[in-house]
């Protein structure tokens, strides 16, 4: 799951880096306070805080400036495993010092925020820079569970790019500062390795990519699934469905569309 997702951070890597960086030259507080929304547990939770802190720390060098504290809120829904992030904190504070100095280590605090992001998270102007990766596409479920409907109803939603750009314009309170747009292998393994050889080998097994593909779909829906339809029928279902997504690669390839957006705050970019 965490392979598929960290292409995904990687290939937006330069529109976080550009756009934290041009907050930063314009606010130059001294604490920059960051959030990222949906950041789950696995090892790309402190990968994207290790990147924005390197990109700031990079243009401070530049401007030969002394580098802000960082106050970082993680924030995922109340049952993700913020135990973990938090058990990996002293060895992550202990990198941050030994590359960056002894500096790092008191000025970098991470917080874990257990809410849903449907609700409101911080006080009023709070937050400088808000990330989020792969996760807004998922809706609130509320609903659905005090309902008690019959059917399985899947609380996901992918917009166009139309769709994002109407509803950014007619919220009013972000203008679109950068967006990309681009494709990752629904075997991402295949995109994130630089070997050709390897790549090729890859893209031939489909049956391979058939299990990661169904591996990285179980990984994020298998509890919902379980919740509605029962335990049993989890491991049938995943067999059929790497049988049917292998038929399906053997076929044609596998993409997904990732967008990569920057807002900013204030609408006057929209409108010019
Ligand atoms: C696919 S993971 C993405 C993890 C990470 N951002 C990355 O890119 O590797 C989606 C995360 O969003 C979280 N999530 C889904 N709905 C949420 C909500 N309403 N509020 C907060 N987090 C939510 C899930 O719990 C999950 O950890």
């Amino acid at each position: 799951m965490s392979v598929f997702q960290k292409v995904v951070i990687n290939k937006g890597k330069a529109v976080v880096s550009g756009s934290i960086t041009d907050l930063y030259k314009t606010k130059l507080c001294p604490c920059l306070r960051v959030a990222d929304l949906g950041c789950s547990s696995g090892p790309n939770t402190l990968l994207l805080i290790s990147e924005i802190i390197e990109a700031i720390d990079e243009t401070c060098h530049e401007l030969k400036l002394s580098t802000p504290e960082f106050q970082v809120f993680l924030n995922d829904l109340p049952t993700n495993d913020f135990n973990t992030i938090f058990k990996n904190l002293p060895d992550f504070y202990e990198k941050l010092k030994k590359e960056k100095g002894e500096k790092f280590g008191p000025c970098c605090s991470i917080t874990g925020v257990p809410a849903s992001f449907y609700h409101r998270l911080f006080p009023t102007s709070t937050i400088d820079f808000f990330h989020s990766s792969n996760s807004l596409n998922w809706l609130s479920q509320g609903l659905i569970e005090e309902a008690k409907v019959d059917s399985f109803d899947l609380p996901y939603y992918v917009p166009s790019r139309k769709e994002f750009e109407a509803i950014v314009c007619e919220e009013g309170s972000f203008s679109l500062d950068q967006q990309e747009i681009f494709e990752v292998n629904w075997d991402a393994s295949s995109d994130d390795d630089d070997d050709d050889m390897i790549k090729e080998s890859l893209k031939s097994d489909r049956f391979l990519s058939g299990q990661k593909m169904a591996k990285l779909t179980r990984a994020a829906l298998e509890s919902m699934l379980a919740t509605h339809f029962g335990d049993a029928v989890i491991d049938i279902l995943f067999s059929r469905y790497t049988e049917d997504v292998s038929n399906h690669l053997s076929k044609e390839e596998g993409k997904f569309i990732m967008f990569i957006i920057a807002l900013r705050e204030g609408s006057d970019r929209m409108e010019a």
